[in-house]
C-alpha cells in the first residue's frame, strides 16, 4: 500500500478501510457476475498443470475391447481410439468435395433438433453448394427403443455416427474428441472441422468467407474465454450443480483460457497434433469439455487462434437482425432462448439475406 511516511493514524484507518472495501467489492464482482465477472488472468499456478496427461495411468480401463459376432466380426473402430462404432458410414465423404466436416453433438433422443438441421445447411444442395457436411455424433443409451428409432433415423438420412460409450455429461468430453478421431479417420480431405451442439444456430455463409481466408493462417476458431474460476460449490452466481468439480479431478482454482464449448473449429493439421497429444492421457480425459478440449489439450500447443467472440451469441433474448444479416456465425440454442420457430424465422432470414429461394 502507497502509504506516506507522514500518514496519521486516522488517515491509516481510512486507507486500510478504503482498501478492504475496494476488496469486497473486487470479491463480490468476481463472485456475482456469472460469466464475464468470473474471468480471471491465467494465472502462473496452472505450470505445474501442464503434465496433466501424465499423472495418473489407468489406460488399461480404456483399453479396445473387441466384440465380436460369432467369433469372426470385430467392431469397426478408429485406430488410437478405443471406443468402437456401432453406427457408421465410412464412405460419408467420398467422392464429395468437402470444405468443412460439420460434426453436430446430439443425444440419441434429440431427433427434433436432428430434423431441423437437416432441412436446413443439412440439406443437400445447401450442403454441396457450401462444400460442408453434416454428421451427427451420438453415444449409446440403454434403452433399446431408443436405439431402434436410431438406427431407423439413420437408415432413413445415414448421417448418424454412433460410437460405443454411454450417452452421459461426464462422457461429453468423449463425445467431442470421437467427432475428432472421426474427421480425420473419414474426412481426411476436408480442410476443418466444426464441433457444434445440436441446438446452436450455424450461419455457415458468415463462417465460411472468414475461414476461407484463414486456411493457412490459423489452427482453431472459436469465443475464446479468459482464466475461469473453478466451479466447487453450487450457488445462484453461475455455479451451477452440474459444473461442480472437485480437487481430485481439477486441482487448481482456475482453468487455462479456452473457447465456449458449444462451437469450435479446428483445422485438420492441428486436429492431429491435438489427437496425437491426447494419445499420451492415461486416465479419462477431464469431464469437462470445453475445458479439456478447446484448453488443456490445447495450451500446449499453442494454436493460432482466431477469436470469433463478436460473432457469436450465447444468450439470445429476442430476435436481432444481426442473426441473420451476416454478423453472428453461432447462436447458442436460440430454439429453447427464444421458443420454438425462432430457428425457422432466423433461417428463412438468413436464405433472404443471401437471396437464397429454395425449392420446397
Ligand atoms: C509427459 O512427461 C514426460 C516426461 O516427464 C514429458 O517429456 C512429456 O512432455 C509429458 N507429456 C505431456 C503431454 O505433458
Ligand atoms: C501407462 O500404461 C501403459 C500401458 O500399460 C504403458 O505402456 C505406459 O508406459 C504407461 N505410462 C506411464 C507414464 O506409466
Ligand atoms: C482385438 O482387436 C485388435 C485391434 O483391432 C486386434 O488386433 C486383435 O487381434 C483383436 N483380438 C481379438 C481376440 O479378436
Ligand atoms: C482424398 O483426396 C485424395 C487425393 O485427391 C483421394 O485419392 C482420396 O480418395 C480422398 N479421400 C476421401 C475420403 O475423399
Ligand atoms: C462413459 O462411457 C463408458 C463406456 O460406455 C462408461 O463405462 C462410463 O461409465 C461412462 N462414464 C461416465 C462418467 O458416465
Ligand atoms: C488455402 O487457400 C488457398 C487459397 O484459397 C489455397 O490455394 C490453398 O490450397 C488452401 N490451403 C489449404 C491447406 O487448404
Ligand atoms: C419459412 O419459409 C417457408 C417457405 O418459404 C414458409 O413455409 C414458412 O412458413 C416460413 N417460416 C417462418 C417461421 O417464417
Ligand atoms: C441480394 O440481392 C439484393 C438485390 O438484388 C442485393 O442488393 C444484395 O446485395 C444481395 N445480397 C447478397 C448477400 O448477395
Amino acid at each position: 500500500m502507497l502509504l506516506g511516511s507522514r500518514s496519521t493514524p486516522r488517515r491509516i484507518v481510512a486507507a486500510a478501510a478504503t482498501t478492504i472495501l475496494a476488496g469486497i467489492m473486487l470479491t463480490l464482482m468476481i463472485i456475482k457476475l456469472p460469466y464475464s465477472g468470473r474471468l480471471l488472468r491465467h494465472s502462473r499456478d496452472l505450470s505445474h498443470f501442464q503434465n496433466l496427461h501424465n499423472t495418473t495411468n489407468v489406460s488399461g480401463s480404456l483399453a479396445f475391447k473387441n466384440t465380436t459376432i460369432g467369433s469372426i466380426k470385430i467392431k469397426e473402430h478408429i485406430p488410437g481410439w478405443p471406443y468402437p462404432l456401432l453406427i457408421n458410414d465410412p464412405n460419408a465423404c467420398r467422392d464429395d468435395d468437402i470444405y468443412l466436416l460439420n460434426t453436430v453433438t446430439s443425444n440419441p433422443s434429440q431427433v427434433y433438433h436432428r430434423e431441423m438441421i437437416r432441412n436446413m445447411w443439412g440439406r443437400k444442395d445447401i450442403a454441396s453448394q457450401l462444400k460442408i457436411k453434416t454428421v451427427f455424433i451420438v453415444g449409446k443409451v440403454p434403452s433399446d427403443i431408443t436405439q431402434q428409432h436410431l438406427m431407423e433415423e439413420n437408415d432413413k438420412y445415414g448421417d448418424i455416427i454412433q460410437f460405443d460409450f454411454l450417452e452421459t455429461r461426464k462422457n461429453l468430453t468423449i463425445k467431442s474428441l470421437a467427432a475428432i478421431h472421426w474427421f480425420r479417420a473419414y474426412c481426411p480431405n476436408a480442410t476443418w472441422v466444426l464441433k457444434v451442439d445440436v441446438d446452436a444456430y450455424v450461419n455457415f455463409w458468415a463462417l465460411l468467407e472468414v475461414l476461407r481466408p484463414v486456411n493457412d493462417t490459423k489452427d482453431a476458431v472459436c469465443s475464446r474465454s479468459l482464466s475461469r474460476i473453478v466451479c466447487r460449490e453450487a450457488n445462484e452466481y453461475g455455479c451451477y450443480p452440474h459444473y461442480v468439480v472437485t480437487p481430485e479431478e481439477y486441482p487448481l482454482e482456475v482453468y487455462p483460457p479456452y473457447c465456449q464449448g458449444y462451437a469450435y473449429i479446428f483445422h485438420k493439421d492441428f486436429a492431429d497434433r491435438m489427437l496425437k497429444l491426447d494419445q499420451q492421457r492415461t486416465g479419462p480425459p477431464f469431464w469437462i469439455e470445453d475445458v479439456y478440449v478447446t484448453g488443456l489439450l490445447t495450451r500446449n500447443l499453442r494454436p493460432r487462434w482466431l477469436d470469433i467472440r463478436r460473432h457469436s451469441e450465447v444468450t439470445p433474448y429476442e430476435i436481432e437482425s444481426r442473426f441473420y444479416d451476416g454478423k453472428m456465425f453461432f447462436i447458442h440454442d436460440l430454439e429453447g432462448q427464444i421458443g420454438q420457430g425462432a430457428t425457422n424465422y432466423v433461417w428463412n432470414k438468413t436464405l433472404q439475406h443471401y437471396n437464397i429461394t429454395l425449392p420446397s
